[in-house]
């Protein structure tokens, strides 16, 4: 069978995202020029996470930190862990920065771009104790869902990037999205679902408030936490 290859240009890549131009404070973009080189990390080809961090510690990524808030929380309540950030959004990379700032954090540093990208090309294998993805977009017509995040592929390269033993937390406010979430984590395999086979877990855990919750809880929808290990 002949497979139609396009005329030229590189392969199309399917985006989780839309860059947004959104309105960036003066307080951010003063943050994003003189906060990014503490902060920020930059460069080309696989990280060493133990020079970004300056130490081994168990480490930490939350995809799609939106304005930062829960990512600030998380690294100032466990400052034995480190914990990396990853997003688009050039308003919210400029809050977390001041919210790191503010907090004196040492153990958090922020990339900016696509998550898929950084996994892909830039993580070691094995290299992440957790991976967090709190309220992804949920891309609710039916016709953008193939944008949505948490995809068997997207499973299967978080899978090779985790620790065995790793934790995998999801969360969303949109009840199609998190069936999906438990259908493809559970289908691919190597995940423990520590709420049991088929169930969300009981509460958020140690998972903080995040903007996108609050937005969803007052559209009163149901708030889903799910939490997986990485089986050996
Ligand atoms: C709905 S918001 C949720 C933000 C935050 N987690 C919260 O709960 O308030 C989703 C965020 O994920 C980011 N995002 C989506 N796809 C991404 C990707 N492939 N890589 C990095 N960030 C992504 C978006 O820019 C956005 O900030």
């Amino acid at each position: 069978m002949t497979v139609q290859q396009p005329a030229s240009g590189p392969p199309r890549t399917m985006r989780s995202f839309v860059r947004r131009t959104g309105r960036v404070t003066r307080a951010q973009a003063r943050a994003l020029v003189q906060l990014w080189p503490r902060f920020g990390v930059e460069g080309e080809g696989v990280l060493d996470l133990d020079a970004v961090f300056a130490r081994r510690a168990a480490r930490f990524l939350e995809i799609g930190f939106g304005m930062g808030d829960a990512l600030a929380a998380m690294a100032a309540a466990d400052p034995q862990r480190d914990f990396l950030g990853i997003d688009v959004h050039e308003a919210g990379i400029g809050r977390l920065l001041t919210l790191a700032e503010s907090a004196g954090l040492h153990n958090l540093r922020v990339l900016r771009g696509d998550a898929v990208v950084l996994l892909r090309e830039r993580l070691a294998p094995a290299s992440l104790d957790g991976v967090l993805i709190f309220f992804p977009d949920p891309w609710p017509k039916k016709r953008h869902h193939k944008r949505r995040l948490i995809q068997p592929a997207f499973i299967d390269l978080l899978a090779r990037r985790l620790e065995p033993g790793a934790l995998l937390h999801l969360a969303t406010d949109w009840a199609p999205y998190a069936e999906q979430m438990l259908q493809v984590v559970e289908a691919d395999g190597r995940w423990r679902n520590l709420a049991g086979p088929g169930c969300y877990a009981p509460d958020a855990g140690a998972r903080p408030q995040t903007r996108f919750q609050s937005r969803g809880e007052r559209l009163g929808h149901t708030i889903f936490d799910l939490r997986f290990r990485r089986e050996d």
